[in-house]
């Protein structure tokens, strides 16, 4: 069977990462994590000092590019893999606030933009890729034959991220998630280089009301459709 693109994009924490790896999981592609990436990015820019006051020093952190390499650990049975940040797990480290604070002035430096584009371009070349982020059917897969935007509220969004980071042992107070959030969407949808938008030929999912096993029903029966069409 032909194997295709999808491009999963949307809001931060509004569900897509688990839906992108577990529809992967299901048709048996590759997911990729594109926001892991501009975390693993952060992450090296608060270990190398790169960053004070909130601010992050952008012409040393242009400069360490080329020594930053993000990878991915083969799937898990239950298709979970773990971001290499040049070799080293750093799964966990990624996702505290700490780096969540930080992504989005990372993930705004075209530079930075650029180095990750090529990197998620070299891991679509085989095609069956299941790839979310903010910019994927827009920038990275502009011609990817199925496209989704991931849309929820930003309070049910706060909701399931505090819920998340709970079972991890994080304790976070909802309000600080919820400005979290917000600061992110409008980071994300008013930066100059590839701001988060739909892309015109996106399907949207919005999943306010929705569970996850009906999220993966609605994503399959696009799945099929799509590749049915092809
Ligand atoms: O999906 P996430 O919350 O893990 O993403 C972390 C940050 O990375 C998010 O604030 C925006 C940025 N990002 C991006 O700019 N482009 C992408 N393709 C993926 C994420």
């Amino acid at each position: 069977m032909k194997k295709i693109i999808i491009a999963i994009d949307g809001y931060s924490s509004s569900g897509k990462s688990t839906m992108a790896r577990d529809l992967a999981h299901r048709i048996g592609y590759v997911y990729v994590d594109s926001g892991a990436m501009y975390r693993a990015v952060t992450l090296y820019a608060l270990r190398h000092g790169m960053v004070s006051d909130g601010k992050v020093d952008k012409d040393a952190l242009i400069a360490a590019l080329p020594e930053i390499s993000v990878s991915f650990t083969p799937a898990g049975s239950d298709g979970v893999q773990h971001t290499l940040l040049n070799g080293e797990d750093v799964e966990k480290e990624i996702r505290s606030m700490e780096v969540s604070g930080m992504v989005s002035p990372v993930a705004v430096i075209p530079e930075v933009r650029h180095h990750l584009v090529a990197l998620q371009r070299s891991f679509g070349e085989a095609r069956g890729i299941v790839m979310d982020g903010r910019d994927i059917g827009t920038t990275v897969f502009p011609d990817a034959e199925m496209k989704v935007f991931v849309d929820a509220s930003p309070e049910v969004r706060a909701e399931r991220r505090v819920k998340e980071l709970k079972e991890k042992g994080e304790d976070v107070d909802f309000g600080a998630v919820l400005a979290n959030i917000k600061e992110r969407d409008y980071i994300d949808t008013h930066r100059e280089e590839s701001p988060l938008t739909k892309a015109v030929d996106a399907t949207v999912l919005d999943n306010d009301n929705m569970t996850i096993p009906q999220q993966m029903d609605w994503l399959m029966n696009l799945y099929e459709h799509t590749i049915h069409d092809k």
